[in-house]
């Protein structure tokens, strides 16, 4: 039974029992609705507690329903039966009441919780609005300012605050049940609050709404949710509730149909299912308390800072007294910037950095239960690591490499106990990018690829399992995305119409403007080494700029110009003037169809992978996109663009 009743001398107990979540889905609306029919018309009950099984209270609609069409009852319509009920109804809280777990609380005539209790309005991420009166009622019970904040940015009230602020009207120690029914008991001997909707509201100064209007937009990024919530509110504090709820329920049914949404929710399961492979459910992952990273540059800074800040111990390897100082002078300065944006206090960053260990050579090695190299891109360069690790790790180690490219199959070609070793390719700056694919090899055990899941999961990353080919998944389809910005150049599409048309679709930068920052030169090198090897490698617009000195921002221009300490790209003659030999006669190309073919080209890219077996999913290949390289959460990724009829397959 999805929600059971007990009664308890007068009071009902109604208990949603819809694990794992308690989402609220239509036998959980018909049947509150019909609770509260029944109580009303039954003497022998005085008032009704509503709570959930488990750790938390609800955590909101069913979203699993949101892809088909909304079904009576209508959560509003069941919110406001409980709101006019004549027998009272408290909401008593365990844990997370969330979404319309939220607004079935705010129906309720009062409010008890643990102090495990928070309270959030998290539609906007999913591209909707609160659609069961959260804009309305929520404002009435604490206030606009606060429920601004709540309501379009995604603010999380904890059980203090809540007291504070007035939406909840006790906190109650465990068991939570006992507590709330005696409260239940006492109140009815007093006179209740209005419903949340019958609460006074003054309207705000004009300044809350036009502040409030700037810092949304600022940061929504283009999704239209945040601002549409805001709006909501506003409408019903200007034109009073009832057309408050009117305009909330609309703007929700309309956003709810969205492609906006439907892309959130694509990757809000997709992100939950990454985390629980089904091939790995129910292996044990080995214990990972002390971690070393062999090179302390780029990717082995960041990747000890994100281990550290995850808790973990780390022993860093560098070659030599500079690099153990370099390395750990990024550290220090990567919490330090934390500490300075108010993230951590000077404690957590001296304590971050006491389990820090640096060391030249491979000293405290034996004490490791996992070790990630992060050496340079070099194959003799990695062999002798592993060869080294083969030789000092605990056979039960796990061995991992964060090589880009390289086959791991090439780097642990001889290694001792070759079951423990994995590609663990995190994405730059590690600390921060989402991202870790996990690349296992034939030999890798079960349980250490568990454990490389597991450790995503700690880290607070997305993983996502890639088999072996050249550049895994992500940039594999990073390099056909930018061969295909530059077949477009090449056929004359101007530089900058490319990446405006990128830009527009919501990427932070377009394919040159990113190229030019991360520097022309890498891939130069790649492509001279292979004709170096005897492969016929075309040149390339690219090849012409790194000749002509031009690697990127570093350099001062690449495929644009910058100004000295001016990260913006200005269109340059001169880099046209080198490319020129390559370039067709112009060409002026829509936007949308600029966004068109690379689309296509990702996606077509995509669907070899998925083929290849590369990628278990495509909703994987998604995430890769949107968590390792910028593609824009709202769009949902190229797999789900390719399934969405608008994407027009050029
Ligand atoms: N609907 C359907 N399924 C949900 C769900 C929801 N609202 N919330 C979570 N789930 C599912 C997850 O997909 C996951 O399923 P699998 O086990 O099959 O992968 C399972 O519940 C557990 O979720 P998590 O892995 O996320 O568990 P967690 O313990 O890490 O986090 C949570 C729990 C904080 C509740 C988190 O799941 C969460 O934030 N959920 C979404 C909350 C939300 O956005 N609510 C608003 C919904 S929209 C709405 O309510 C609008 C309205 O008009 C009423
Ligand atoms: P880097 O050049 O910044 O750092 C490499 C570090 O390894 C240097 O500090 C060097 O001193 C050290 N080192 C070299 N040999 C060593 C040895 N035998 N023992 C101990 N330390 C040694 O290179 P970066 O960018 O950090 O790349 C490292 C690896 O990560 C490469 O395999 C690269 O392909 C991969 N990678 C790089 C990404 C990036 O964006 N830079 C992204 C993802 C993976």
């Amino acid at each position: 039974m999805t929600v059971s009743v007990d009664i308890d001398g007068g009071v009902a107990i109604v208990t949603i029992a819809n694990p794992p979540v308690n989402a609220i889905n239509r036998t959980v609306r018909e049947r509150l609705l019909s609770l509260a029919q029944e109580f009303d018309g039954d003497p022998a009950i005085r008032t009704v507690v509503l709570t959930g099984v488990g750790a938390l209270f609800v955590a909101g609609a069913d979203i699993a329903e949101f892809d088909r069409p909304v079904e009576p009852p209508f959560l509003p319509d069941v919110i406001a039966r409980i709101e006019r009920a004549g027998k009272p109804w408290i909401a008593a809280i365990r844990g997370a009441a969330l979404g319309g777990g939220l607004e079935l609380a705010l129906g309720c005539r009062l409010r008890v919780a643990t102090g495990t209790a928070r309270f959030a309005l998290p539609e906007v991420n999913l591209g909707i609005i609160p659609g069961a009166g959260g804009t309305q009622r929520l404002p009435r019970a604490i206030g606009v300012a606060e429920a601004i904040r709540v309501v379009a940015e995604n603010h999380t009230v904890d059980a203090a605050e809540a007291v504070r602020l007035g939406l909840v009207d006790a906190l109650i120690e465990e068991p939570l049940l006992p507590g709330a029914i005696a409260f239940a008991r006492e109140v009815l001997e007093k006179t209740l609050p209005p419903p949340s909707l019958d609460r006074p509201l003054s309207a705000p100064a004009q300044e809350v709404w036009t502040e409030a209007e700037k810092r949304i937009a600022s940061r929504a990024k283009g999704a239209s949710a945040p601002l549409q919530a805001l709006e909501a509110l506003k409408c019903g504090i200007e034109q009073g509730a009832e057309a408050g709820l009117a305009r909330e329920r609309s703007t929700f049914l309309s956003l709810r149909g969205s492609e906006e949404a439907a892309a959130l929710r694509h990757l809000f399961f997709a992100e939950r299912a990454a985390l629980r492979p089904a091939d790995i459910r129910g292996i044990a992952p080995r214990p990972v308390a002390t971690a070393s990273v062999v090179g302390g540059g780029t990717m082995g800074s960041g990747i000890a800072a994100a281990l550290l800040n995850a808790g973990l111990s780390v022993v860093l390897v560098e070659q030599d007294a500079a690099g153990v100082s370099r390395a750990r002078d990024t550290i220090a300065g990567l919490f330090e910037a934390s500490r300075r944006r108010g993230h951590i206090t000077g404690e957590e960053l001296a304590e971050r950095l006491g389990r820090l260990e640096t060391s030249i050579g491979y000293d405290g090695m034996e004490r490791c239960d996992l070790v990630i190299e992060a050496v340079f891109e070099d194959l003799a360069v990695k062999r002798a690591v592993f060869a080294a690790l083969g030789r000092i790790c605990r056979p039960d180690a796990i061995l991992a490499t964060n090589t880009s490219y390289i086959d791991p199959r090439l780097i642990a070609e001889g290694l001792p106990g070759p079951e423990r070793f994995l590609g663990l390719h995190f994405f730059s700056p590690a600390q921060i990018m989402k991202l870790l694919e996990i690349v296992p090899t034939p030999e890798t055990a079960p349980d250490v690829l568990a454990t490389g899941f597991d450790l995503a999961r700690r880290l607070g990353k997305i993983p996502v399992r890639a088999g072996i080919c050249d550049g895994f998944i992500g940039n594999r389809i990073l390099r056909r995305f930018r061969a295909e910005a530059e077949t477009l150049v090449r056929g004359g599409v101007p530089i900058a119409a490319v990446d405006a048309a990128m830009r527009s679709f919501g990427f932070a930068m377009g394919p040159f403007e990113m190229q030019d920052m991360a520097g022309l030169d890498i891939a130069f090198l790649h492509r001279e080494a292979a004709r170096a090897r005897g492969e016929p490698v075309p040149d390339l617009p690219g090849d012409l700029l790194v000749r002509a000195g031009r690697k990127g921002q570093k350099t001062g221009g690449g495929w644009y110009d910058y100004a000295p300490g001016d990260r913006r790209p200005q269109p340059s003659a001169e880099a046209e003037r080198i490319i020129a030999p390559l370039i067709g006669p112009r060409k002026d190309m829509a936007g949308e169809a600029i966004v068109a073919r690379l689309m296509a080209a990702m996606a077509q890219e995509g669907q070899a992978i998925l083929e290849e077996g590369i990628a278990a999913s495509a909703a994987d290949i998604d995430l890769v996109e949107v968590h390792g390289y910028g593609f824009p959460r709202r769009r949902g990724g190229p797999m789900f663009q390719l399934g969405r009829a608008d994407v027009n397959h050029a």
